[in-house]
């Protein structure tokens, strides 16, 4: 390794959702920039956000009601500093990206605000209707592109990063054409987004395959809540379509949720019916689908005016259309899909991992904020407020020491593994169907040992050495869904997220806790 190119920069940011665009833009003020993404620029799980992100901005609301909905949705794991970060910094981050280019629709000359499940109050903020997300990255991604100390480094994938003493000095990165370099920096930021396809059915893109998580925990850093893994209830669900996130906005704005058989069903489930929170969803989505035997249920917002349909969800609507779904006339056939994880690398307030220098921004992380079930839409702002925290800490951070070279990386033993590209990609896909299989929305003890046996055969793809993007993917996918199927495992009760049907309820007495998991806790 020593003998591989080396670079050096203040900071590294990897990643290019909404926490790495940020991360990048505001450290780039102060300090040199490598902002490294495996894909395009503007390839990224925040790309596809519909609903929004939600920040207290209207007279009725306060940051105390965002705060009371954030920990009701989080189910006692929220940590309490972490959610006040965020309800009362949000605001000013919804600033920053309105100072940044960022167009939020307007009503009546105030900014349009939406519904989503849980809230008790509209407080989400949208973008062309339903394309929130892309255009946050649209106008981010252009600032990066201007900066002048932000240098980008497109489809360049980060193969471990590198620490020595618990301090991260770095990252090893592999460029599109196979060759590697080292490059050396004061601090590293993870903003590696989420985990959606470690399961077969997700409204995750491609790239969203928890590699920060993996990376994280080989360099020694604490993971924590990894069994809470969100899924989203309404995901399209028809034949040569893929599934399609259909916005909780659009129950928020009239839609209802009917089986098969035409018929409304959750008042069965909860008072809030449609706009419950959205493990309750989910899961009575699941139910009537076992009720009916049927692989989806509809959403129905045919009462709603046509008009209105298009023009606030046009790419829903679009989309739907492409596959001869009229949304103003036909029901929606829908159902729950991988989402979101509530988990990730654990961080301080300030966004720094229990690795120094290690910092995780975004999805990847566990600030603490989203508890055991994240309340829709808060995700985007979660990556505004803790990536301005992040880059107030590293302003404070001295250079990296001289000395800090000895590097304690991963190791993969020599032998070539040799795997074809159609091998890996297969085995991808077994990997997927196994964690929906196994490790879904409803779990139990025997269907857990099961998945963890069936993960466990894959281990042989760490006696080889990986050289391909889609094997690094691969084996970061697979320490990820271990480290999920432990946890689901260990957690012996149900809370937001994690249910297990042969521990019904929540048991707060034995289990208001996290669970933390590090690489000497050996999974493997
Ligand atoms: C949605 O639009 O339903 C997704 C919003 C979110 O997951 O925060």
């Amino acid at each position: 390794l020593q003998s591989l190119p080396c670079i050096e920069t203040d900071v590294i940011v990897i990643g290019s959702g909404i926490a790495g665009l940020y991360t990048a833009i505001e450290a780039g003020k102060d300090h040199s920039v490598i902002m490294i993404t495996k894909n395009a620029l503007l390839e990224s799980n925040t790309r596809y956000a519909q609903g929004g992100i939600a920040a207290v901005t209207s007279e009725d609301d306060s940051p105390t009601y965002h705060r009371e909905d954030t920990l009701m949705a989080g189910a006692g794991l929220c940590s309490s500093a972490a959610v006040d970060a965020l309800v009362n910094e949000g605001p000013e981050g919804v600033q920053e990206l309105i100072r940044l280019g960022t167009s939020f629709d307007v009503e009546n000359g105030e900014l349009a605000l939406t519904q989503e499940g849980a809230h008790s109050r509209r407080r989400i903020l949208h973008a062309n209707g339903d394309a929130t997300g892309f255009e946050i990255v649209r106008a981010l991604a252009v600032q990066v592109q201007l900066h002048e100390r932000v240098k980008l480094w497109e489809h360049h994938f980060v193969i471990d990063v590198l620490s020595s003493q618990n301090e991260c000095i770095g990252a090893l990165i592999q460029r599109p054409d196979g060759q590697r370099v080292y490059v050396k920096a004061a601090a590293t930021i993870l903003c590696t987004g989420g985990a959606g396809q470690l399961y077969r059915y997700t409204t995750n893109p491609d790239v969203a395959t928890a590699d920060g998580i993996a990376i994280a925990y080989r360099a020694g850093a604490q993971i924590r809540d990894m069994e809470f893994i969100q899924f989203h209830p309404t995901a399209l669900c028809y034949p040569g379509a893929p599934r399609f996130l259909i916005s909780e906005a659009v129950r928020g704005e009239g839609a209802v949720l009917r089986n098969i058989k035409g018929e409304r069903f959750m008042e069965k489930y909860h008072d809030l019916l449609e706009l419950a929170p959205r493990d309750i969803v989910a899961r009575a989505i699941v139910s009537e689908m076992e009720d009916t035997k049927s692989t989806f249920v509809y959403l129905d917002i045919t009462h709603e005016p046509e008009d209105m349909i298009k023009h606030r969800f046009p790419t829903i609507y679009e989309t739907c259309m492409n596959y001869g779904l009229d949304m103003a006339a036909d029901w929606i056939p829908v159902a729950p899909a991988a989402h979101y994880m509530m988990g990730g690398v654990k961080t301080d307030l300030n966004g720094e991992s229990s690795v120094s220098r290690l910092f995780a921004c975004g999805e990847v992380s566990s600030t603490g904020v989203h508890g055991a079930n994240r309340l829709a839409s808060n995700s985007l702002s979660e990556a505004i407020v803790f990536g301005k925290r992040i880059v107030n800490r590293i302003r404070g951070l001295k250079p990296l020491s001289a000395a800090g070279d000895i590097l304690d990386i991963f190791h993969v033993d020599k032998e070539r593994m040799g795997a074809p590209k159609q091998a890996i990609i297969e085995r991808r896909l077994k990997l997927q169907k196994v964690m929906v299989r196994y490790v879904g929305l409803r779990r139990n003890e025997a269907l857990l040992y099961k998945g963890m046996e069936e993960l466990k055969r894959q281990l042989p793809i760490f006696h080889g050495e990986l050289t391909r993007k889609e094997e690094f993917e691969f084996a970061n996918m697979l320490i990820s869904c271990l480290l999920v199927t432990c946890a689901a495992l260990e957690r012996q009760e149900s809370r937001g997220a994690h249910y297990r049907e042969d521990y019904p309820h929540k048991d707060d007495a034995m289990w208001r806790k996290h669970l933390l998991q590090h690489r000497e806790d050996e999974i493997m």
